[in-house]
Formats: structure tokens, C-alpha cells, sequence
């Protein structure tokens, strides 16, 4: 694998930082040249696909917050104020604290890099995400020998997420991973995509990213983090449990109860584009199958 770059090694932090203030801030059009093509480096984990274009990135999401339709959040998510924002790290930890976002930032920007990975549902996308490694964040905080997954939480905001006002999910959204999940190199925080800071519809101001499993582990707009013993329960295990197991893993040889998971719709392919064969972990699985060696995926689905 080639040798990890880090954002040091590209530009001085300097650049990195203000660059970041510019584009938070209202100025993002009249950030200079120089500073709008600072870009971090490409993660060597990337794929080489071809990226899906933002106007694809940004109007077809789930985020059930927002509405259930593709199009709602794209519609709706501009009502969420992200600046303020704090992270709350607990359980199995051994720095506990709610973090603000520029603390968390201002360590990880060293190490954040342009991850292009491939998201998969019923649909796949291709996303040049900005982001970092989960476990740079959760090393620092200083994770106990008792740990064993990890528990995330979205915001519960009625009077800005409107499909909060109804029971479609039981609130917050919820997930989970297995603790080695967490720390593998491909699962990370994102914090933008397509070299600007995260747009709302897509989870701002910090989502999960873990590409091998079904998009809606992709926990979004995360305000908890919670080291834990026993498994954490999810959003869409508790909505049906016979649907959505913990794991979610890309597998196209488990169907869903109402559906073959067998093949994919790439968004933006047209409409004379066939639908693609799923392949297994979607197609991370170099990477990660070994986190399942000896596991029986049929019932750990
Ligand atoms: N996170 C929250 N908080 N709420 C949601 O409804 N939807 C999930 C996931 N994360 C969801 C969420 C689902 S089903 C998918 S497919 C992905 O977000 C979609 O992410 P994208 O819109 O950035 O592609």
C-alpha cells in the first residue's frame, strides 16, 4: 500500500486552517484562488471511479429528519444551524467531555484526507468525501480495555429537523459499530465533500462514513459518541428487526425480506444503464472481510 500521506506533508497547517475559516465562514465565493485549491491529500483507500457530480451528492439523500422523500432534505436541511456544535464523548473512555467541533478539528485537520468511496443502498453513488479516521478521534480520547462497540447519536432538534415532529423513527437516529469496526482504517468522520465543508442535507457539520456497509449505517450530523460493552442498539433494527440486523454488511447474497440486494442502480447512469452487480462488502472486501472470519453472515446480517 502506498506509504500515508499526511496533510503536513502537502501544505503548512497555516494554509489548511485559514482555508477551513474562509470556507466556514459566509465567504466561501470570494475565498482566493490560492487558498480555494488547497485540497488535503487523496487517500491511498480510495477508489478510482468516477465520482457522482455535488447536484447528484446533494439532492438524492435519506435523512429522515428532513422528510422521507429523496428530495426533502435537500429541501428542508437548510433550517439546521451547525455552528455551535459539540460532540458529546462518553462511557468506556477515559477523556469523557463534550468536544466542540474546532477542538475536534483542530487535531484531525493534520489528518484529514479526501476519501472517494463508494456508497451503496438499493443505489450506489461515488463520493469524494473530506474526512478523517474514526479511530484518530477515539485514540485520543483513550479507549478502555472494556470497550467493545461504539454508539452514535443525530441530533434531536424538532423545531429545525421537521420529520422529528412525526414517530417515523424512533429519535435520535441511532447506530452502531463493533469496536474493530470503528478503529479500521476505512470508517471515517467526514466533515465535507468535493473540497467544502459538509452540506446539511449530507449530515453537517460531522458524519460516519463506513463504506462496506449499507448507507444508512452513515450515521448523520452526529452529537454522541459512546464507548460501550454490550452491542448499542440502531434505529433500523429497532424499526424491524427482521430487516435490518446490526452488521448491514454489503452482501449480495443476503436479500433483504422484500428485495434482492443483488444488484445496484448507479445514480446518474441514465436511463439506459443496466443496474450493476453488488459485489460483496462493496467491493472492500481486501480490506475488511477479515473483521468476519469465522462468522456466519446469512444470520449476522
Ligand atoms: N442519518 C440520520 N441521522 N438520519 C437518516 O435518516 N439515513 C441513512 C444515512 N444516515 C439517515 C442517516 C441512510 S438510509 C442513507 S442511505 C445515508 O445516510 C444517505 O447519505 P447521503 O444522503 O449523504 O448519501
Amino acid at each position: 500500500m502506498a506509504r500515508r500521506l499526511n496533510w503536513s506533508d502537502v501544505t503548512p497547517k497555516d494554509s489548511w486552517m485559514n482555508r477551513r475559516a474562509v470556507l466556514a465562514g459566509a465567504g466561501a465565493i470570494l475565498a482566493t484562488p490560492a487558498l480555494a485549491r488547497i485540497e488535503p491529500a487523496k487517500s491511498p483507500l480510495s477508489t478510482d471511479a468516477a465520482p457522482n457530480t455535488r447536484a447528484e451528492i446533494t439532492t438524492y439523500n435519506n435523512f429522515y429528519e428532513f422528510g422521507l422523500d429523496k428530495g426533502d432534505p435537500a429541501r428542508n436541511a437548510r433550517l439546521l444551524t451547525t455552528d455551535p456544535w459539540e460532540v458529546k464523548i462518553s462511557g468506556l473512555v477515559d477523556r469523557p467531555g463534550s468536544y466542540g467541533l474546532a477542538d475536534i478539528l483542530k487535531d484531525a485537520a493534520l489528518e484529514e484526507r479526501i476519501y472517494r468511496f463508494r456508497c451503496v443502498e438499493a443505489w450506489s453513488m461515488v463520493i469524494p468525501w473530506i474526512g478523517f479516521e474514526l479511530s484518530h478521534l477515539l485514540n485520543k480520547v483513550g479507549v478502555q480495555p472494556s470497550a467493545k462497540y461504539v454508539a452514535f447519536e443525530t441530533l434531536v432538534r424538532p423545531e429545525e429537523m421537521p420529520g422529528q415532529q412525526s414517530a417515523i423513527l424512533d429519535w435520535p437516529y441511532r447506530e452502531g459499530l463493533r469496536l474493530d469496526e470503528a478503529m479500521h482504517p476505512l470508517t471515517i468522520l467526514a466533515t465535507g465533500l468535493y473540497g467544502d465543508p459538509m452540506p446539511n442535507q449530507n449530515g453537517a457539520p460531522i458524519r460516519l462514513v463506513v463504506p462496506w456497509k449499507y448507507g444508512f449505517k452513515s450515521i448523520k450530523s452526529i452529537v454522541s459518541i459512546r464507548l460501550t460493552d454490550t452491542q448499542p442498539e440502531t434505529s433500523w433494527n429497532i424499526q424491524n428487526a427482521r430487516e435490518y440486523g446490526f452488521f448491514s454488511n454489503v452482501n449480495p447474497q443476503v436479500d433483504h425480506p422484500r428485495w434482492s440486494q443483488a444488484s445496484e442502480r448507479r445514480v446518474g447512469a441514465g436511463i439506459f444503464a443496466g443496474r450493476e452487480d453488488t459485489a460483496m462488502f462493496n467491493g472492500y472486501g481486501d480490506q475488511v472481510a477479515g473483521l468476519y472470519a469465522g462468522q456466519d453472515l446469512t444470520r449476522n446480517f
